[in-house]
This record gives structure tokens, sequence and C-alpha cells, in this order.
């Protein structure tokens, strides 16, 4: 049986490519991971999903654990039968879900109790409840059970919830256990303070895991201080191993972060702003509700060849994105997602071919024609 494994085949500058072989597939990386909370990438079939070039999907356990719960999804036959989709699955560890959306939250050393935000009923998630949920669900890449502060936050609040979430990582790695072909991915936290990144990473390379996460990013700390933390974090964790920079983000956000040495990420952005009229092209973000398109017969972006461009003018999209019909979310969602697809593979490709910086400066310049 195919273990889980990383092998880097090239490197420009911090930047890197490579392979994350699993038993249910390979994963290219750079990756995009499109997210899946409910056991579905709103308004898109998998077949389409794949389509637009994903490897990789995520769940999150927290969504999953309330509504149809674990214990349901494993008598169905695990997350991807019951979904339909074969290919590899990683799902967040649900902590980080409750501190943004569940109601009555109380942390103690031992996890945190809350209220669940679909129905007000009560539930408890420790790392061993977290990882028990991750094995139901069948997930391929299970996250630690972690705590992550928004920010800004006081020095000494991050440091405790730090090494909370550091005390987590070794109890989700015990409760997680040997399984082949399975992944554990560790978490590192410590806010915008280097010092305390880098006893995070001492902390989850002592543990030991198959992957690292850059957690605690992307909560309302700004790009430039999240570039900042990216300039060293990605350099504190193993080298041979994927690093994960934890929902992240716009395109120049997740540019950004591959050229400082990151390896897959995961954003609601493409899916959800498609449902909302956003669309993403190589000339930057175009609102399709904008009166300006009413009349537009041209594409999306003519150089795109998902569903959305190949078939209907912007007049179209606008059309039913302003009458809220269910067509504009599957075709916003479909282009937004086959965009940050080619957005990967063109990284992918540069990095290889030693590229990069070339590449991301014709990217750069690209957004700034703006709009057509
Ligand atoms: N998603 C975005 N940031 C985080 C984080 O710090 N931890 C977890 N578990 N999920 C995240
Ligand atoms: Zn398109």
């Amino acid at each position: 049986m195919t273990r889980f494994s990383f092998d880097l085949t090239a490197t420009d500058g911090a930047a890197r490519t490579g392979v994350i072989h699993t038993p249910r597939g390979e994963v290219r990386t750079p990756a995009f991971m499109p997210v899946g909370t409910a056991a579905t990438v709103k308004a898109m079939l998998p077949g389409s999903v794949r389509e637009t070039g994903a490897d990789i999907l995520l769940g999150n356990t927290y969504h999953l654990m309330l509504r149809p719960t674990a214990e349901r999804i494993d008598r169905l036959g695990g997350l991807h039968r019951f979904m339909n989709w074969d290919r590899p699955i990683l799902t967040d560890s649900g902590g980080f879900q409750v501190m943004s959306l569940a109601e009555l939250r109380k942390l103690t050393e031992e996890g945190v109790t809350f209220r669940s935000h679909i129905d007000g009923s009560r539930h408890t998630l420790t790392p061993e409840r977290s990882m028990e949920i991750q094995r139901l669900l069948g997930s391929d890449i299970v996250m630690a059970f972690d705590e992550c502060p928004a920010l800004p936050a006081e020095r000494d609040r991050i440091a405790a919830s730090m090494r909370l979430s550091m005390r987590w990582a070794q109890r989700s790695r015990d409760a997680f256990g040997d399984r082949p072909g399975h992944a554990l991915f560790g978490i590192q936290q410590g806010g915008l303070e280097p010092d305390l990144r880098a006893e995070s990473a001492e902390a989850l390379r002592g543990i030991g895991f198959d992957g690292y996460a850059v957690g605690g990013l992307a909560v309302g700390e700004g790009q430039e201080a999240m570039f900042g933390v990216l300039d060293y974090a990605p350099g504190q964790l193993p080298e041979d191993k994927p690093r994960y920079l934890m929902g992240v983000g716009k395109p120049d956000d997740i540019v950004g972060a591959v050229r400082r040495g990151i390896d897959m990420m995961d954003c609601v952005l493409p899916s959800r702003s498609g449902r909302t009229g956003q669309a993403f092209t190589r000339r930057g973000v175009v609102n399709i509700r904008n009166a300006r398109h009413a009349d537009d017969p041209r594409p999306l972006d003519e150089a795109c060849a998902c569903p959305a461009c190949r078939g209907y003018s912007r007049a179209y999209l606008h059309h039913v994105s302003r009458a809220k019909e269910i067509i504009a979310s599957m075709l916003m969602t479909w282009h937004n997602l086959h965009y940050y697809q080619e957005l990967m593979a063109g990284m992918r490709d540069a990095i290889a071919a030693g590229s990069f910086d070339a590449w991301e400066a014709e990217f750069h310049a690209t957004r700034a024609l703006g709009d057509i």
C-alpha cells in the first residue's frame, strides 16, 4: 500500500514544487485546496471540482460533527463515499472553527465545550475526540487540534495559547497513533512573534509530524504582517515535509506565500466570492453585478478555458447573478476555482523551470493593467 510521502522535485529561491503521495492519489504542490466544509464544495459537483484541477479538498470537523455527525458518515462508508470524492481529503480539526462560529465557548486544558451555531446543542472537542472524528470521517490528512487567538492579542495571551496548542499537539499525536496511509499534520502558532514561532516549531519537530501547518495567520493582521511571518516561519519547519498555510487567501497572498516556501493552502474565497458575484481574473477582481457588464457580450476572461468563460457573456453572468439564479453560483464558482488552479499550475511550472521571479513579475504586471 502507498504510504503517505512527500517528494520535493524542484526549488527556486525559497519556492518549492513537489508531489504528496497518498493511497487516494497524488497532490501536486504548491496545491490549492477548495473548501468543502459541509461535505460539498458549494455549487459544484465533485467531478467538476476535479475538472478545475483540484487534487485534494478540505473538510471541517466542526461542521460535520454537528451535522450530519461523524458517526453517521462512518456508517455510510466515510466522507469520500458520502460526498462522492475519491481523491485525498484534508480535514481541519475543529478548534479554530469553534472559536469563530460556536456560541458559549469554554476553553480548558482538557479542550473546548461549546454550543452549536446550528441548534444550540452542547458539545465538547478535545484532541482525542478530534482525532476520533477525523478517523470516522476517513480523512487522509488529519490536522492536530489547536487553538488560535484573534490578532491583535497580548503577547502573554499568544504565548499561553501557543503552549496549550503544543500540549494538544502531543495529545493529538498520541491519540492518532500509527495509521499507515494517513497523515497527521502539526500546526505552528505564535502570532507575529518570531521567538514564539520558533518555540512552537521546535515543539512540533520534537513530537514529529507528517507535515506542518503555519496557523494563526490571516486573522486580521494584514498582508504585510503575514508576509513578515512567512519570511521566517517556513524555514523553522522541516524542509522535507509539506508546509501548509491555513486559510489563505487572495491570489496575491497565495503567490507571496509560495515565494516564501509554502506548499499547500486552502481558502473559501474563490467559492464564497463566486456566490456573491466576485470573479478573480488575471487582471484582478471583477464584480459581475456591476452595471457596466449589463450589455457586455465578452466573456469574463477571454484567456480562460472554464465553462463560464467558454459559454457565457459577462451580460449573462451579470443577469443571473443579479437575479440570484442558481447557475450564477455554479458558473462563478467554477470560474474562480479554475482560476485558482491555473494560478497554482503556473507557479508549479515556473518553479520547475527556475523562472519564478519572471512568472511573479508577469502576474503582478497583468493585474496592474486592470479589468478590460
Ligand atoms: N484555519 C485558519 N487558521 C487556522 C489555525 O490557526 N488553526 C486551524 N486549526 N485552522 C485554521
Ligand atoms: Zn473562466
